[in-house]
């Protein structure tokens, strides 16, 4: 028996693996010991950690900040948004103190592994260029923060190891928040020597029809005279297909299974199957492997565009960054299935990582939950963005880097869509076409079932080289007014909004008068969201809208982005306290914003969509013009201020606006009630919504997002706070100070109001709210039972609310 100590043993998923009898798979996850800075000596065995931090992995360690100016200040003119001269950029990696060294250990005791046995140690990324020791020798080293890599460490071992775990940021080497650390999961796999090689399984399923599916399963082992046996299960854990074989191709075995009736993976369904692989010598079980796929067929074809499972349709997408806001970079399974819900009840059925590797949960999550993911790989190719970005690593790493990918991720049904590069500027010169084939030929050789894009923004100058040409799927960021073009040029017959709309606003932020700019700046450092305001590169929603509509030959977008994130506070990106971006659907937090509504009322085509902006709380704009716009899934409504109609708005074809958006640009605010009818296609009366004037902040407000949390010590319980007045109207411009206490069976872990200039830390237990509202993040322990949250404002009655943690 091999004894384990400061070791948690897990029985979930890693990767697409589920741990057996035959390996055992250890998360390596409490007590490492953590320090920033460089520590010459630290990977030596007996270097004492004790006066250092101890962590739990995943770990940023920068999102405690504090937030500093001087932190990654870049004085450069970025050049893909058009400038020209440098400035100085402040928040443009989010002002937080990522840079540097750091080091983590964790000491192990692994007794008892067999002759015959071996292990692994894995890591889904560590940020970054990390190097990794093993009592005090190197085991190796990885580059690229955001890929998964593994080493064997067998030869290293001893009874009680030390791993040690060297982390370099350097400067100006992102373009937003890259986090820092080991931010997501390290773990040890111990299984035989004779087994199934890591990442060696290989599903696809080259032919799906209504009758029958056909399962490839290759299956790559170590080993001679092997047999694998391979068993699909289907979701309800009965078994739909067996083969046996010993018939081994250079040390790869390919079955073909028959599915009778497949249930296919889909958005709408994402029925999942698990393959059981199971390697035998002699009768002998030797090792066992679970992988979770999904039957489902894509195609991509000129004049139809993109169809899953027989049936076109448009991507519904949204770009994501990897940080979970307050939280930063740090894994956490709760919050991106958070993330996933909100975007799913907006009717969203895609997700780009945006713009590197996603991590393997964010994958499980889209599979279970049916997401279908575009995942990307870099920023930047051989050409830089920043002076210490990728390209220093391109051309040693970029191959490693991609087959890393391929291999840890092809399994999910979610992905249908690779994408080699986002707006990389080797865009231009002959050398990048060259990179554009080379990559999307590993890609091609590693995965044949998937087409490659690259997101681009030079797409004149694409059109003319060759290299928008030869992508299995062109994708244009922004750029609306060449889609036309772009489709005649390209030889594809199909174009995909791979990033689109850069729209900014600040949540419940309006500015007056209410019209269209780019670049537009206010004194306080916030953008309106009557959801006019864009880039001078970008665009609209209603510019995309219209495309995706009107052109057959789209096959979809993918909105820049689904939530605010850390760094690149455009168009404040030179004007400090600005941290954080402002092109969020929903803001740091995750609380929506205006426009959430606008993507809801026409992608989410089961539920009704009817919302009103902006607020009404306008003290001093009493008889000024303050436009109301209706965001809904209905044609037509008619907007009442006080009882008097403001007359029926239709939505029509005079501009893009009116074609999406109810508008009554003429309204004078005066305080009360604003309230608006729908009708439906025969003039009745559908559904109604009244907003109305608050009074002064009176009492708390607490709403749970999720009722319960697992009792495992990671998962997340989302409360919203916000403050109404004495009648319960809520305070829509509140901005109290708030004190947050938890008690029980769990602990604070972070507040955030999704104000992109507040420099309060997300960490302490208090905040300011922003337009009237925050969120708070409440972690469980390993204890089950109530967690007791209290909220306190000074002047303000106070809220409380339980939160259940359960086995
Ligand atoms: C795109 C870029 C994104 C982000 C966005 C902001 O050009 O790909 O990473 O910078 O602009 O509008």
């Amino acid at each position: 028996m091999r004894t384990t100590t400061s070791i948690f043993f897990v029985c979930f998923l890693f990767s697409l693996t589920i741990a057996a009898q035959t390996r055992q798979i250890i998360d390596l996850k409490e007590n490492w010991k953590f320090a920033k800075g460089s520590y010459n000596d630290a990977y030596q065995k007996n270097f004492n950690d004790t006066k250092w931090e101890t962590v739990s992995v995943p770990h940023d360690w920068a999102i405690y900040g504090p937030f500093d100016k001087e932190i990654d200040k870049q004085t450069v003119a970025i050049l893909q948004n058009g400038e020209k001269t440098p400035t100085e950029k402040t928040g443009r990696t989010g002002a937080l103190p990522y840079i540097g060294e750091g080091w983590y250990r964790h000491t192990f005791k692994l007794t008892d592994v067999a002759q015959n046995e071996k292990v692994l140690l894995t890591f889904d990324g560590a940020m970054s260029e990390p190097q990794v020791y093993l009592n005090g020798k190197k085991v190796g080293s990885w580059n690229y923060g955001y890929n998964y890599f593994y080493f064997d460490i067998t030869e290293y071992l001893e009874d009680t190891n030390v791993l040690a775990v060297h982390l370099t940021n350097r400067d100006k080497s992102s373009r937003w928040y890259p986090g820092a650390g080991l931010y997501r999961k390290v773990q040890l796999i111990v299984k035989n020597k004779e087994s199934i090689n890591h990442w060696g399984t290989y599903i696809t399923t080259p032919l799906v029809s209504k009758n029958i599916a056909k399962v490839n399963v290759k299956t790559e082992v170590t080993g001679s005279n092997l047999e694998l046996k391979t068993t699909i299960l289907n979701a309800e854990g009965n078994e739909v297909a067996s083969n046996t074989t010993t018939t081994n191709f250079n040390n790869q075995f390919e079955q073909i299974l028959a599915v009778n009736n497949p249930n296919l993976w889909s958005p709408e369904m994402p029925y999942l199957y698990k393959a059981k692989s199971e390697v035998y010598k002699n009768g002998t079980l030797l090792d066992a492997v679970t992988t979770i796929f999904g039957i489902r067929d894509i195609k991509y074809e000129a004049g139809k565009g993109f169809s899953l499972n027989g049936e076109i349709r448009k991507f519904k997408g949204v770009c994501l960054h990897h940080d979970l806001g307050p939280i930063g970079s740090a894994l956490n399974k709760s919050a991106l299935r958070r993330q996933l819900q909100i975007l799913k009840d907006m009717g969203a059925d895609a997700v780009r990582s945006a713009h590197n590797m996603p991590s393997l949960e964010q994958l499980e999550l889209c599979d279970e939950m049916g997401i279908m993911f575009l995942a990307e790989s870099f920023d930047e190719w051989a050409k830089p963005k920043v002076d210490n970005g990728y390209h220093l690593f391109f051309e040693e790493d970029v191959e490693k880097d991609l087959i890393n990918l391929i291999h840890a991720t092809r399994n999910h049904p979610s992905i249908v869509m690779w994408s080699s590069g986002n707006e990389v500027p080797d865009q231009w010169g002959a050398e990048g076409v060259k990179r554009a084939k080379r990559l999307q030929d590993i890609f091609h050789r590693e995965d044949p079932t998937r087409p490659v894009t690259v997101g681009m923004d030079q797409v004149g100058n694409t059109m003319k080289s060759g290299f928008g040409a030869l992508l299995d799927i062109p994708g244009l960021n922004y750029r609306v007014h060449l889609y036309e073009e772009a489709q005649e040029k390209f030889p594809q017959g199909f174009i995909l909004g791979s990033e689109t709309a850069s729209t900014v606003s600040s949540r419940g932020i309006y500015k007056f008068p209410v019209e269209k700019a780019s670049m537009k700046q206010y004194d306080d450092y916030q953008c309106s969201s009557y959801d006019l305001e864009y880039c001078s590169w970008s665009n609209l929603p209603d510019d995309d809208f219209v495309l995706q509509d009107d052109k057959p030959w789209v096959i979809g977008e993918f909105v820049w982005t689904g939530f605010d994130y850390l760094g690149e506070p455009t168009p404040y990106d030179d004007k400090w306290p600005s941290r954080s971006s402002y092109f969020g659907i929903n803001d740091l937090a995750g609380l929506p914003k205006d426009r959430f509504y606008l993507y809801r009322s026409r992608w989410n085509t089961e539920d009704e969509t009817l919302h009103i902006l902006p607020h009404w709380n306008w003290e001093g704009r009493e008889g000024e013009t303050t436009p109301v716009f209706v965001y809904t899934s209905y044609d037509s409504a008619e907007l009442f201020v006080n009882g008097k109609s403001m007359g029926i708005q239709k939505k029509n074809d005079s501009t893009k606006q009116n074609r999406y958006r109810l508008m009554w640009m003429d309204v004078k605010y005066e305080p009360g009630t604003v309230k608006v009818v729908a009708f439906d296609k025969e003039g009745n009366t559908a559904a109604e919504k009244e907003i109305k004037t608050a009074g002064k902040p009176y009492k708390i407000v607490l709403t749970l997002e999720n009722k319960t949390v697992k009792a495992n010590g990671d998962d997340l319980a989302f409360v919203r706070v916000s403050v109404v007045d004495k009648n319960g109207i809520p305070c829509p411009t509140a901005t109290n100070q708030l004190k947050f206490k938890v008690k029980g069976n769990g602990s604070f872990r972070a507040a955030c109001n999704g104000d992109a200039t507040s420099l309060e830390v997300f960490h302490n237990p208090t905040m300011k709210l922003f337009s009237g509202q925050l969120v708070v993040l409440v972690q469980s322990s390993k204890t089950a039972g109530d967690i007791e949250l209290s909220v306190k404002g000074s002047g303000l009655k106070s809220g409380k609310v339980t939160i259940q943690s359960v086995e």
